[in-house]
């Protein structure tokens, strides 16, 4: 029964909203480019490093997260990243996904913006080319580093706003309030780019809701600890302000200490558009499908639940009307069929 409902899970189809490229940096990957370029890294081997991903908080892991970007240096790197990311999210039923890369973490470590956007974007191209996968590519702005450099950063953006469709706010988030950003986040509106945040993972509800009232935020990444104000999450059904929510990353992050105790479904039941997203799969055990998977274990999501957060995938995505109203029909096309043909014939 279980082993049918996660083939069901798997083949889902779903769009992928809250996804790090630098965080799809498997081990292994990170060991071929230490090798492409003579670069020695800290662990003797791949097993070493992902016994490594052990982490206390956000800040522990950032730590080695933005230490593993330093192998990541020419375009063809950025790119064998994101095809590697597009077949495993491709195999995961993702039909549409939205991708966050960090050009800050690049540009300070003089990788000129251009390298990673070229890289991740012909990868992009190709996946939709030959798979028929669309994406759309998001900036995040580090809300760890000055005001200042967001604006540098979103500067150097301009010129291929074409390519970029979306601004978004990652790093630490306790101390670095969404506030800070109000005026950057006003600037890239003005310019066209639609904007999203990271908030509400280790922060307070507090933040969620300057995401809102002062980024304009139109979803919010992670947005759990919502719930600690009611007020806001009536909010958040009412405008139907859709959240990323990412299980096992608030699961490896110690945001929750048991995925049994996650409000993912609370919130879901509530009349949130909630969807389920995979962060930095490299670092937190697993991908999208793997998110859906846990919560059937830990939580009892249902066939039922697991469809309607696909639906909220595709709701809460920025896609042009046609585009979702077509993934919406596959999705209920998926749903309706006789359980076995729905799995794709793994059921026993
Ligand atoms: N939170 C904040 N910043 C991040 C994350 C996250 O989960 N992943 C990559 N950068
Ligand atoms: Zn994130």
């Amino acid at each position: 029964m279980g082993e049918d409902l996660d083939a069901f899970l798997r083949a889902l189809p779903k769009a992928e909203l809250h996804l790090h490229i630098e965080g799809t940096l498997e081990p292994e990957l990170a060991f071929e480019l230490a090798r492409r370029h003579g670069v020695r890294l800290a662990y003797p081997d791949a097993a070493a490093l992902r016994a490594a991903y052990d982490f206390d908080d956000l800040q522990s892991f950032l730590d080695l997260y933005y230490a593993g970007t330093a192998v990541l240096r020419t375009e063809q790197d950025f790119y064998d990243l994101t095809w590697a990311y597009l077949g495993r999210a491709r195999a995961d039923g993702v039909r549409h996904v939205e991708v966050f890369f960090d050009p800050q973490t690049h540009t300070e470590r003089g990788v000129p913006f251009e390298v990673p956007l070229d890289g991740i974007d012909a990868a992009l191209r190709r996946g939709e080319r030959e798979w028929g996968l669309t994406s759309r590519l998001i900036l995040c702005f580090l809300r760890h580093r000055p005001e200042a450099a967001a604006f540098e950063t979103l500067a150097q953006a301009l010129p291929h706003r074409g390519r970029i469709h979306g601004v978004g706010l990652d790093s630490a988030e306790r101390g670095n309030p969404p506030a800070r950003f109000a005026r950057v986040f006003a600037r890239a509106r003005a310019e066209g780019f639609l904007p999203v945040a990271h908030a509400g993972e280790e922060g307070p509800a507090a933040y969620v809701r300057e995401a809102l009232d002062l980024l304009r935020v139109r979803r919010v990444d992670h947005g759990v600890r919502c719930e600690e104000d009611p007020a806001l999450v009536e909010r958040l059904v009412r405008e139907r302000i859709p959240l990323t929510v990412c299980p096992l990353s608030n699961l490896k992050l110690k945001v929750v200490p048991d995925l049994a105790a996650h409000n993912v479904l609370r919130l879901l039941h509530r009349g949130l558009c909630v969807t389920v997203n995979s962060d930095d799969p490299a670092y937190f055990g697993g991908y999208v499908a793997d998110n859906f998977v846990a919560l059937r274990r830990a939580l009892g999501l249902t066939r039922a639940d697991a469809v309607a957060l696909a639906r909220n995938s595709f709701e809460a995505a920025f896609l042009e009307p046609a585009a979702r109203a077509a993934h919406l029909a596959a999705l209920a096309a998926f749903a309706e069929a006789p359980a076995a043909q729905a799995s794709g014939g793994f059921e026993r």
